[in-house]
């Protein structure tokens, strides 16, 4: 008998949540609706329209592959994060709810019109520096990643965003010598102790990218290097959000301090995990203004 949407939905989770994967309704009828080629209503509002053999069978290969932990942003193609959708793929690291608490961290330091240089170290998918690109109009930004084909996805994301006029994306390193200065610096680095990676969720360890995970004998080595590269790049009164690991805000918030930036406020997710610092130059003409809470870049000075 031929399969109906809902009994398709069914067999998935069924095979899903045998193969001990964490969300199998949700990623059973996400898989099924790129299998059918359906919208998300359909499987509410047409429950029993049935199958063709080619769904079907496009069904299994997708049930097959998650089953293998695959995560569903990669056999998808794509990932929402902020208010946007994202191409994504084996290059890239899916972007993460909890790296949103970069961007309002942003956004809650910065004026909604102001002309902001946004510098991403570590752009990826360019997940964090586009969403700020779409809620600061007036912003330009540049992306830094190590993997070209990182940085060949986030032009494409860029593109299919119609933000590709104010973002730039290159191939580099936080450790070569960049010129300029930046109002906003933002990065989620790699930060997982080397040690630690073959301990996590098979979804991660066996599908995103090693550059994107491991942060070396003690997850912090990419903070050694940024701090310094901040200090340089870090306009006078501008900021910095840093996304961090579990039980990293002390050791970031101390290689901050050893180039005399300041971590100033801490954001926790919202499992009150700490997550994100933010920081200025320790002896920047706006710490007065910042620690009083009002200033806010890109406004010529005016309050919030
Ligand atoms: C955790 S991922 C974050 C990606 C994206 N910003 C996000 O939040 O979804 C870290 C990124 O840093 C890049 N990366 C690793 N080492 C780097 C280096 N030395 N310089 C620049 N980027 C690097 C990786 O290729 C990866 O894309």
């Amino acid at each position: 008998m031929a399969e109906t949407l809902v009994s398709a939905w069914g067999k998935g989770r069924d095979a899903l949540k045998a193969a001990g994967v964490a969300s199998p309704v949700l990623d059973a009828r996400l898989l099924l609706e790129k299998a059918a080629g359906i919208g998300r209503t359909t499987i509410i509002t047409d429950p029993h329209q049935t199958l063709t053999q080619d769904a079907w069978a496009a069904f299994e290969a997708l049930i097959e592959r998650r089953r293998a932990r695959e995560p569903v942003s990669h056999i998808l193609g794509r990932k929402a994060f902020w208010t946007l959708e994202f191409e994504v793929s084996s290059a890239v690291l899916a972007p993460r709810p909890e790296t949103e608490f970069v961007v309002e961290a942003v956004l809650a330091e910065t004026h909604k019109d102001a002309a902001l240089s946004i510098l991403d170290f570590g752009s990826g998918s360019g997940a964090i520096l586009l969403s700020l690109l779409a809620m600061r109009p007036l912003a330009t930004g540049l992306g830094i990643d190590v993997s070209d084909a990182a940085v060949a996805v986030a032009k494409a994301n860029a593109e299919a965003l119609g933000l590709s006029s104010r973002a730039r994306f290159e191939v580099g390193s936080w450790d070569e010598k960049l010129s300029g200065r930046f109002d906003v610096i933002v990065s989620n680095p790699p930060y997982i102790a080397s040690g630690d990676i073959a301990g996590l969720d098979p979804e991660v360890r066996d599908y995103e990218p090693r550059l994107a995970l491991d942060g070396g004998a003690d997850g912090l080595d990419a903070y050694r290097a940024l701090a310094p590269a901040i200090k340089d790049l870090l306009a006078s009164g501008g900021v910095a959000a840093l996304e961090f690991g579990m039980g990293q805000a002390d050791a970031v918030a101390g290689l901050l301090e050893t180039v005399s930036l300041e971590p100033v406020r801490l954001i926790q997710d919202l499992g009150g995990r700490p997550r994100v610092w933010v920081a200025r130059h320790a002896q920047g003409p706006d710490c007065k203004s910042l620690q009083a809470g009002k200033k806010t870049l890109g406004n010529n000075g005016s309050q919030r």
